[in-house]
């Protein structure tokens, strides 16, 4: 089924066996007595190095074989004469798929910015640092269903269009057929949804958790893996607009077993890329301490297979927001008057606050619990202080908030109080309301933002960096 990859032949006896390789030109560069052509096909990190002796090939023809084209090299599978590579391939014919013209191809044989990179983002895939992200990306996802199938749950395909807003955020994307330049209106002059395409208004989900806790309600332990929207203006280099996120959704789980959960599974999953993408992270690690050469010794952050190695291997710290808010108010930035935004019990943490308890004060990653029912969501569960609810997120380490999530408020009257009180019509949420009424139980769930699992395994400082085509205010290009 199609060619050898170049990770397969990179693996092969050379046994001067011929060979077929298709992929791009890396590099190409002529000596007197030979001329190598790096290629790579993005199966893996390594480059295969093709070579072809001088007066071989027709000078038109090699002319056309620049860094970005497309080859397919016929030739003897030899062991390498030189450093760097075990086998390289003897050249016995060249046919060019796809030229690149060196004036017009952006993508060079230097060093490009992340910055130009995200520009030309239908290339970037080709560079060695965005194939190494991709290659991760797609790992940990292969991983994440797996340890949810390994641990009996069920994938649940919640919906991309819904009628609801789950965190009560009213950050949403509109989706409409309606005519924009001419907008059918209720006899009040309002816009009426009701010719719209659902009948109603419509927007893309934010969330999936909503409807799967209707799916924990029947099948116990299931988890969403789907796209989420947000058209929050943050430009941050932790917020996209379109965003991946793993809502596990568990019937029978109360806070403390949720907190296990989650941190399993995040261990877990980090765990399988440090076994399986040891290539990519050696590349990336390298990439990371090159740039932070100039640095002071101090300033330096772990390599960063050391960083991922520690989060897998050592307990994460728990503690309620309420204990965390002592921590920050006997703090030195606080007493020193570092913090920008104040700090005390009731506030929503900013992301210096979290980086200080995370980066400074326990230097590992932290699950905080039972924060003031002001700041979350209305389905959080009560504490029996009235004050609290059983939430929970998870900081990491240059990332800040990885996870968010909770135990569910499994009692319907509790439940409907809080809909009513943060302004939510529960005729709109009767469906939700309903699982309340029919068979409650316990139960607990969490979401897991993916490109901010991506960023913190590939090291990768902007979140626009990790998902293959970014969207975030402005930019929707490709
Ligand atoms: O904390 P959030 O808003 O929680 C929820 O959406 C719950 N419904 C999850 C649940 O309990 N099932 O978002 C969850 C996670 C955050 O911790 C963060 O990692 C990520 O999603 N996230 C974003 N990632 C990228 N860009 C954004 N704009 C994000 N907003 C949230
Ligand atoms: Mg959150």
């Amino acid at each position: 089924m199609g060619p050898l990859q170049i990770k397969e032949i990179l693996q092969t006896a050379p046994e001067n066996q011929s060979v077929v390789v298709k992929g791009w030109v890396r590099t190409k560069r002529e000596s007197k007595n030979a001329i190598f052509v790096a290629l790579n096909d993005g199966s893996t990190i390594h480059n295969i190095q093709a070579v072809a002796e001088p007066g071989q090939f027709a000078a038109e023809l090699l002319l056309t074989v620049t860094t970005g084209s497309c080859l397919k090299v016929t030739g003897e599978l030899v062991e390498s004469q030189g450093s760097g590579q075990a086998v390289e391939v003897k050249i016995a014919d060249i046919e060019v798929y796809g030229t690149a013209d060196p004036e017009q191809y952006p993508l060079q044989p230097k060093k490009h910015s992340l910055e130009f990179l995200r520009e030309i983002a239908h290339l970037r895939p080709r560079t060695n640092t965005f194939s190494a992200i991709l290659r991760i990306r797609h790992a940990l996802a292969f991983a994440v269903h797996q340890y949810f199938n390994d641990k009996g749950f069920f994938y649940l395909h919640t919906p991309v269009i819904t009628a609801s807003d789950a965190e009560g955020a009213g950050e949403m994307f509109r989706v409409t057929t309606l005519d924009l330049n001419n907008l059918p209106r209720t006899e009040e002059g309002a816009i009426n949804y009701k010719e719209d395409f659902f009948g109603r208004e419509a927007n893309l989900t934010v969330s999936g958790q909503l409807e799967g806790e209707l799916g924990a309600m029947a099948l116990s332990k299931i988890y969403t893996f789907g796209p989420t929207f947000r058209a929050e203006n943050s430009n941050t280099t932790r917020h996209l607009a379109e965003f991946w996120m793993i809502e596990p959704e568990m019937a029978f789980f109360e806070l403390e077993d949720n907190m296990d959960l989650a941190e399993d599974f995040v261990k877990s999953v980090i765990s399988y890329a440090l076994t399986n993408c040891k290539d990519d992270l050696n590349f990336l690690q390298n990439r990371l301490t090159e740039e932070e050469k100039n640095k002071p010794q101090n300033e330096r952050s772990l390599p960063l297979l050391e960083k991922l190695s520690f989060v897998v291997d050592n307990p994460f710290e728990r503690l309620t927001y309420t204990e965390a808010i002592e921590i920050l108010l006997k703090s030195k930035p606080q007493k020193e008057g570092k913090f920008q935004f104040p700090v005390g019990w009731g506030i929503d943490l900013s992301s210096e606050h979290e980086r200080y308890l995370v980066e400074k004060h326990f230097k590992k990653p932290v699950i905080l619990t039972n924060y003031p029912r002001e700041i979350k969501s209305f389905y959080m569960k009560l504490d029996e202080d009235g004050k609290t609810v059983r939430a929970m997120d998870v900081l990491f380490p240059g990332i800040g908030e990885i996870i968010g999530g909770s135990q569910r408020e499994e009692n319907y009257e509790k439940l409907l109080g809080r809909v009513k009180e943060i302004g939510i019509d529960p005729e709109n949420l009767w469906w939700y309301l309903d699982t309340r009424k029919f068979g409650t139980a316990p139960h607990s769930g969490f979401g897991l933002g993916f490109e901010r699992l991506v960023q913190f395994v590939t090291g990768m400082g902007n979140i626009r960096d990790v998902i293959p085509f970014p969207r975030y205010p402005k930019s929707a290009e490709f």
